[in-house]
């Protein structure tokens, strides 16, 4: 209970960040949900904005608080992005993706002039890793793609779905959650996860983020890099 009033401070003090005339990445999540229904309220007492969503569950939520919503086609450059975080560092690289929507997650933050993390405190970590790291995969490379995250020092499992069948994403993938333990050196794992063939995207998010809003008991506390 008390990690659900820290995500609501944090997202609601995030959606005070937006100002008129914004286009805005919607981030997904239980933490970016407190944000998006706080800009529907703020859409409501006057606000213009355009949103663009990071999964069809947020561009759902969205439409139903009354954020108009576009695409990156028309608006390829993003003001503000307000995303979770299933993991933050003291630089604020981050793991992300435990919602499965690492990929658009990526993309928007990446076309984006100014990424704020939404997180409550328990998602602060001096070093990441404990979180398994999620790596969206193609389904036809899936073997091979956790024969290399083994060679890395990881194990890595599939996301099912409650009826135990492959979680599929957004985007038609899957998902291999890699635990890593502690990851010494984020930069450097994520190239190499970049670098291999078969994943579409994987949730080590390096240097995006240039504030994170850390909901922690009453108060609201501004990280940054
Ligand atoms: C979804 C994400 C989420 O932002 C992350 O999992 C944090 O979620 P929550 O705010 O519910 O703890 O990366 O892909």
């Amino acid at each position: 209970m008390a990690n659900e009033q820290e995500k609501e401070a944090a997202g609601r003090a995030a959606a005070k960040l937006v100002r008129d005339g914004e286009v805005v990445g919607l981030g997904t999540g239980s933490t970016a949900y407190f944000a998006v229904v706080a800009l529907g309220e703020r859409v409501k007492a006057g606000l213009k904005m355009v949103g663009i969503p990071t999964s069809v569950q947020t561009g759902e939520l969205a439409r139903a608080v009354g954020i108009r919503l576009t695409t990156l086609d028309e608006h390829p450059e993003i003001d503000i992005t307000i995303d979770g975080a299933d993991e933050v560092d003291p630089k604020l690289n981050l793991i992300k993706g435990g919602g499965g929507a690492l990929l658009r997650e990526k993309v928007i933050a990446t076309a984006s002039k100014k990424m704020v993390v939404v997180a409550d405190s328990g998602k602060i970590v001096s070093v990441l890793g404990k979180f398994p790291l999620p790596v969206e995969v193609i389904s036809f490379a899936r073997t091979v793609v956790e024969k290399k995250i083994v060679s890395l020092g990881a194990s890595p499992k599939l996301r099912t779905q409650p009826d135990g069948s492959a979680y599929i994403t957004d985007n038609g993938n899957q998902i291999l959650d890699c635990s890593f333990g502690k990851i010494a050196d984020p930069a450097a794992l994520a190239l190499t996860l970049s670098n291999t063939p078969g994943i579409v995207e994987h949730g080590l998010f390096i240097g995006l983020a240039k504030l994170a809003l850390v909901g922690r008991g009453d108060r609201v506390e501004e990280l940054r890099p």
